[in-house]
């Protein structure tokens, strides 16, 4: 049974192929979607013609009609792009090849990340490797098992960013210790890079975030001297030969006796000037010999094992290393400062 409606879009189609391969311009395109998509073109009068279908050719016409819309589309999106490829040509706009193309600007390592590769690259070569603990951690972890009295200040709430749950954000990487010890026998020698965060108001030398590198050698009779010279090691790979170490009494509550260790500053050699202010000396960070209270927490036999820690400040390093004034630069994720290095 033949079927109006579907004979009318068969011959549109036609039309339409025929006039728009033939159609040079813009205008002539858009003359033939009118005559079609317009609002007196053929398929609003299709629409109106429909009512008279008999009731069971209406699917089939329904579906052709369905069908039709996009490919009297795709004839015009063809016919458009012809007319526009051609234009481009006509016009003398070739598209030069031999323009430079756009350069992908290529990503860099962080000056911190840097500095812990680094950093990594130096005490895996001295043995050591790298152990990883969580950002939130146990208040075990990060205090109680590291010896630290009930009443210490950095338990303060206003120091330290407690959760709900009781834990917190680490506020130093020494945790890591007590993981590694717990989860293995002696000896033992890692260094564990990592965030840390801290209560802390931010200015040129503080931020609530920042990293640390801690070190942990544990056998049979290591002691002060070992310690020593790893930072001496250390401090030669990073700064270079002519670089002392000293150590300086301190406290921390996990480690007997406890120090701070100084580099001969790096800027003026030793001679005094405003980096070091005029000591000297660079502070870099805090050390000393594990306190058998810790190593009988984690299951150490402090008469048999005994060993060194350090923990020294990755910000610090950076900023030494490259001459960075103010700590907030490394957080502000300012590309012209990241570039630099
Ligand atoms: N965790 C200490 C801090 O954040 C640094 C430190 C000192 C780490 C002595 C150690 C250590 O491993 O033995 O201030």
């Amino acid at each position: 049974m033949s079927n109006p409606i579907i004979e009318k879009i068969d011959a549109a189609l036609i039309d339409a192929e025929q006039r728009l391969s033939a159609a040079a311009s813009e205008a002539e395109i858009e003359q033939v979607r009118v005559d079609i998509f317009g609002r007196k073109g053929l398929f609003p009068a299709l629409s109106k013609e429909m009512k008279n279908v008999a009731p069971e050719q209406r699917k089939d016409t329904g579906m052709a009609f369905n069908v039709a819309k996009p490919k009297f589309q795709k004839l015009l999106d063809d016919a458009n792009d012809r007319l526009n490829a051609g234009s481009a040509e006509v016009s003398g706009e070739e598209i030069d090849l031999t323009l430079p193309g756009r350069r992908w600007k290529v990503g860099r390592k962080h000056p911190v990340t840097k500095v812990i590769d680094d950093c990594v690259a130096v005490f895996r070569r001295m043995g050591f490797i790298v152990a990883s603990g969580p950002e939130l951690e146990t208040v075990y972890n990060n205090f109680d098992a590291l010896n630290t009295p009930k009443n210490h200040p950095s338990r303060d709430p206003g120091d330290t960013f407690y959760f709900a749950d009781g834990r917190l954000l680490r506020t130093q990487t020494s945790p890591v210790q007590i993981r590694v010890m717990e989860s293995q026998e002696p000896p033992v020698r890692i260094v564990a890079p990592g965030r840390c965060f801290r209560r802390d108001t931010p200015d040129a030398t503080h931020s609530m975030n920042f990293h640390q590198i801690e070190g942990l050698y544990i056998d049979e009779n290591v002691s002060l001297s070992d310690l020593k010279s790893v930072l001496r090691s250390f401090a030669h790979e990073m700064f270079g030969a002519s670089v002392e170490v000293r150590l300086r009494p301190h406290f921390f509550p996990f480690t007997e006796p406890s120090v701070e260790y100084d580099f001969s500053c790096i800027m003026c050699e030793g001679k005094g000037c405003p980096v070091c202010k005029n000591s000297g000396w660079l502070e870099i960070a805090g050390a000393g010999m594990v306190d058998p209270n810790v190593l009988k927490n984690v299951g150490y036999d402090p008469e048999k094992w005994s060993g060194f820690a350090f923990g020294m400040g990755v910000e610090r390093l950076a900023m030494l290393r490259y001459r960075i004034s103010d700590i907030r630069w490394l957080y502000e994720n300012d590309v012209r400062f990241l570039e630099q290095f």
